[in-house]
């Protein structure tokens, strides 16, 4: 099996990537063929400073290592350093409709009151179909968010193989039952969001433990004190025991057992505790990597070497397929 997945190097990473999204690719990288990529090109399409993109790429690579996939297992690598997840994403576009990409949520949310929306963002889920299929991923973590960008790619992927011939393996997705929409700590029906200009409705992965425990103490909660999962009637309380659950490994039937009657206060601060302990050794990681920035270079360039071989193999057949004339033909 084959597994790829990317996350944009986009302001600080929090809570929720790492719960749905990264826990699931360490767990995956012992059993699979896996490739993690940094979407550069994806975070391009809003306006971005240069400067902070190259740092924040950077980043993101060390955040992968820090969390533990392992260069040994894993191919990390960023995704401009293989120029053809661009063009596959241009042949896409090409079959990809005006009205279906105008149908994505992601689009719409976040071209709303903006006045000079890029082809760019329009064009985001083709580029991360390219992605995909480049490297003719069966399977894909990713969070509950990204659902309909992979139902798109999965309408492509048959639409190519069906006029060209069978060319590209129809990828599935990998959405934790538990973890894959952790909400915002202010508003419970809301993703907790890079994007949120409140910072009190995240948690980001390497804030300090003080930091986490002011923000746990004022996570909004529901009405009454009882700690019990009921998304419907207990969104915020049940937003904060998913997230207990997945940093203690413990079920979240025993977590209601023990804060049935505790009140918030408690079970918040436990939370917090438990959240620290998970976050610390991946912080103490990080802040390694940080310092051995060449390690994260090498590491990178290894990784595009490796993701390079297998996406000109495919972009070869992509090319014959839809009648490019090759230079030697
Ligand atoms: P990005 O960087 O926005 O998010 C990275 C990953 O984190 C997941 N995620 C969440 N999961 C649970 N709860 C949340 N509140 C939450 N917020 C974010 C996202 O679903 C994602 O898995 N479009 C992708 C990047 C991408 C990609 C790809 C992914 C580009 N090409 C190809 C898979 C395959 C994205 O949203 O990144």
């Amino acid at each position: 099996m084959r597994v790829f997945s990317g996350v944009q190097p986009t302001g600080a990473l929090h809570l929720g990537n790492y719960l749905g999204a990264l826990t699931q690719f360490v767990r995956l990288q012992e059993d699979a063929e896996c490739l993690f990529c940094v979407v550069d090109l994806h975070a391009l399409t809003v306006p971005r400073n240069p400067v902070e993109l190259r740092r924040e790429t950077l980043q993101v690579a060390s955040a992968y290592l820090a969390c533990g996939i392992d260069p040994a297992h894993a191919t990390v690598f960023v995704q401009s350093h293989v120029p053809e997840h661009a063009e596959l994403a241009w042949i896409l576009g090409c079959i990809s409709t005006f009205g279906e990409l105008g149908r994505m949520t992601q689009f719409k949310d976040k071209s709303q009151n903006e006045h000079n929306v890029s082809l760019g963002l329009f064009a985001y889920p083709t580029l991360m179909a390219a992605d995909i299929l480049l490297y003719q991923a069966d399977a894909v973590p990713i969070g509950d968010d990204q659902k309909q960008h992979l139902e798109l790619c999965r309408d492509l992927t048959q639409r190519f193989n069906a006029r060209f011939g069978p060319t590209f393996t129809l990828p599935e997705p990998l959405i934790g039952q538990v973890g894959g929409r952790i909400m915002s700590l202010q508003d419970p029906v809301h993703k907790m969001s890079k994007s949120d200009p409140d910072s009190n409705s995240r948690i980001g992965l390497f804030e300090p433990a003080d930091i986490i425990r002011q923000k746990l103490r004022r996570a909004v909660t529901d009405t009454g004190r009882e700690v019990r999962f009921d998304q419907e009637v207990k969104p915020a309380v049940s937003n904060l025991l998913e997230i207990f659950s997945l940093c203690s490994g413990e079920t979240i039937a025993t977590l209601e057992a023990r804060y049935a009657d505790s009140g918030y206060a408690r079970f918040k601060a436990d939370l917090a505790e438990a959240v620290i302990a998970k976050l610390e050794p991946i912080q103490a990681r990080y802040r390694e990597y940080q310092a051995a920035e060449d390690v994260v270079r090498v590491t990178l360039r290894q990784g595009a070497e490796r993701a390079a071989a297998l996406a000109s193999e495919t972009m070869a057949t992509v090319r014959e397929r839809v009648g490019l004339l090759g230079p030697g033909d």
